[in-house]
């Protein structure tokens, strides 16, 4: 009888930790991906947002230009930043807009690799459970997106971050859209949970570079421009872990932004096929080191103490190159 008095909250105790536990893992898994031999230790990947249009756009062309990048640099993997299937997301697992815009457009030998995506507003609009189903990695295993994760390589981290229900206008407009907030609401407290765990992994992280990925861009001189819960949310919990780069897609452009607070570059590619939307609002920003309004894509190279970056235009033309050091960083 005393025993079990004993033992019983001991059980309780540990069965919340399970469950705690996995709640977090939930959240933000963590996957490890092996870098490529014969590369002699550098990461390279691409970098595309805002794409999904049947080839449109010049989606193809941007298509064809990431694979021959893609071959010379032989990537390790894609990043998406979002933005995967226009105009509304998915209908369903069986929308043929999966294989009409992902499958049959990024067809080079080069980019059979994982694709590392997250959701962006436009993804919202349709079945999101649909993108994120392990269904579509049967259809196409280079196939990878979901809301939040983590993905280690051996020189990097790369936290990826679901954006859109940060945004307030998403919910406070509905009826310009309809979006699928299932699983993510109530809004506030999904944020929390999400902000909490990227805190904490951003903290336990030893690697040497740190990325974050989200759709929604912190700051841009672009048509939506900066994104204020972000940069209120968001930002303070990078800059205080030493965060590399965020990369993000939703203006249709390709732009470099440096942090005056802190080493962080904001790097906006999300310029995958409909583009040239010819506003911008602020070309004298201080930050701002690079902006292309028209399509493209980024590629990115990371050594041990070397990061350098390329951006290109449709016809594969590199537009704006950057080269940061790491010991740089550590300096400032
Ligand atoms: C890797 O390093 C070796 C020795 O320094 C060099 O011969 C080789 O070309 C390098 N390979 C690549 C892909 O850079
Ligand atoms: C495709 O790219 C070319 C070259 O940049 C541009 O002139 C043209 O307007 C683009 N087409 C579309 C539909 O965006």
């Amino acid at each position: 009888m005393a025993n079990n008095i004993c033992i019983k909250p001991m059980v309780l105790c540990l069965v919340l930790v399970f469950v705690l536990g996995h709640a977090i893992a939930e959240h933000f898994p963590k996957f490890d991906h092996n870098m490529k031999n014969g590369n002699n230790g550098t990461l390279n990947f691409l970098v595309v947002g805002d794409w999904g249009r049947g080839g449109e756009y010049n989606q193809s062309q941007v298509a064809f230009q990431m694979g021959r990048i893609a071959e010379k640099l032989d990537i390790d993997f894609v990043i998406s930043t979002g933005d995967n299937f226009y105009d509304d997301g998915l209908t369903g697992e069986k929308d043929p807009a999966f294989e009409e815009s992902f499958t049959n457009i990024y067809t080079a030998k080069s980019l059979q690799k994982q694709w590392y995506s997250v959701l962006g507003n436009h993804d919202y609009r349709g079945n999101v459970a649909a993108q994120l189903s392990p269904y579509l990695r049967q259809v196409d295993s280079r196939w990878f997106c979901l809301r939040s994760f983590i993905v280690n390589t051996d020189i990097a981290e790369f936290f990826y971050v679901d954006t859109t229900p940060f945004v307030r206008d998403y919910f406070t407009s509905p009826n310009e859209h309809t979006y699928d907030w299932r699983g993510v609401t109530p809004a506030r407290k999904y944020i929390t949970k999400v902000l909490n765990d990227l805190e904490t992994a951003l903290q336990n992280s030893k690697a040497k570079w740190k990325i974050v990925v989200g759709h929604h861009a912190i700051r841009s001189v672009g048509h939506h421009g900066d994104t204020v819960e972000l940069a209120k949310l968001l930002l303070p919990i990078l800059r205080e872990n030493n965060v590399d780069f965020y990369m993000n897609g939703h203006d249709h452009c390709l732009e470099q932004i440096s942090d005056g607070k802190s080493t962080i570059q904001f790097l906006t590619s999300g310029a995958g096929s409909k583009a040239w939307r010819g506003d911008v609002k602020d070309l004298d920003d201080e930050g701002l080191k690079f902006f292309y309004d028209g399509q493209g894509f980024m590629s990115v190279q990371l050594r041990e103490t070397e990061a350098e970056i390329a951006f290109y235009d449709v016809f594969g033309k590199v537009l704006h190159k950057w080269t940061s050091s790491s010991e740089l960083h550590a300096d400032m």
